[in-house]
């Protein structure tokens, strides 16, 4: 299976950080956050990744190919175990890119990988989710698609106030534990508007007949192919399945959530973990006077 990673998308939320750079490449700790995406993919045995890239998205495709005058300087300098890892990132996968235009939505994006994926089901794993967990959240998914031979999108339970931030499943049948058809999608929906207490992760295992869903959706608010939209129009032809997928995701679209992330990691980490721990328990007894 081929995997797509839209990461054509402005970060606002995230500016002056993300005036010139990616919100992609941001770090979580010192690797940045698509690196970790496209690990998982990687770890659930995909090797073929399509990025949908647009203006000001280079540092994307430097970042995982070959960078020959930093290799010379780590071999000058004799750190071989830094130079394994940048030729690592390098043969991680068939990168491929493509780029989105305009930026006229998540649906439009996904839309520009039809020629690379043809006709046959994806993976898309949204390039500003990082998913920490046992099995890859994408494998996850892939195992249900192989069982029900339809679409199949991750979910997890979210606080109602969150339903703002993300597409909400209006759940149908309950097939097993934690894996619903799903009978309508709502993009973004007011708590008491939201159909169900979970929140879409930006993990799906999509039927090629996704792109002729988006190319059947009018464009919603402000004139963008929404995903959500798109699939309400896939959902009157085939099934589509939610499934509660285990592990812990960071939405990095918010500089909290992206300084929570970067801390959580730096203490999961060993090389870090020793030094980190007692400094956030200092702080968190002592918190430093705020900024003025
Ligand atoms: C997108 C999708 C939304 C999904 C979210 C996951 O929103 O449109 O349905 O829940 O990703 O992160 P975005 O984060 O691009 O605003």
């Amino acid at each position: 299976m081929k995997a797509v990673i839209p990461a054509a998308g402005m970060a606002t939320r995230l500016l002056p950080a993300t005036k010139s750079q990616p919100k992609e490449m941001l770090p979580i700790v010192d690797k940045p956050a698509i690196q970790y995406v496209v690990e998982e993919a990687v770890a659930a045995g995909i090797r073929d990744i399509l990025v949908i890239t647009g203006r000001g998205k280079r540092a994307i495709e430097d970042h995982f190919d070959r960078a020959f005058e930093l290799e010379e300087m780590l071999r000058a300098k004799g750190q071989e175990d830094m130079l394994r890892e940048v030729r690592r990132i390098a043969e991680l996968a068939d990168m491929h890119y493509i780029r989105q235009r305009e930026p006229l939505g998540l649906g439009h994006a996904i839309l520009q990988a039809r020629t690379h994926v043809g006709d046959a089901p994806f993976a898309v794993l949204l390039g500003d989710d990082v998913v920490f967990s046992d099995e890859p959240c994408i494998r996850q998914l892939t195992r249900v698609f192989q069982q029900q031979g339809a679409s199949v999108i991750a979910v997890e339970p979210i606080p109602p106030a969150r339903s703002v931030l993300y597409g909400v499943p209006a759940l149908g049948k309950r097939v097993s534990p934690g894996l619903w058809e799903i009978t309508d999608v709502v993009e973004k929906p007011k708590p008491r508007d939201a159909p169900s207490k979970l929140g879409i992760l930006g993990r799906y295992v999509f039927m090629p007949a996704l792109f002729g869903a988006i190319e059947r959706t009018k464009p919603g608010k402000s004139g963008e192919y929404q995903l959500a939209d798109a699939l309400r129009v896939l959902l009157e032809e085939e099934k589509v399945y939610a499934l509660a997928t285990k592990g812990r995701r960071y939405d990095l679209g918010d500089r909290t959530e992206w300084l929570k992330t970067n801390i959580e990691v730096g203490l999961m980490r060993p090389d870090t973990r020793k030094a980190l721990l007692p400094f956030v328990r200092a702080m968190a007894r002592k918190p430093p006077r705020p900024l003025r």
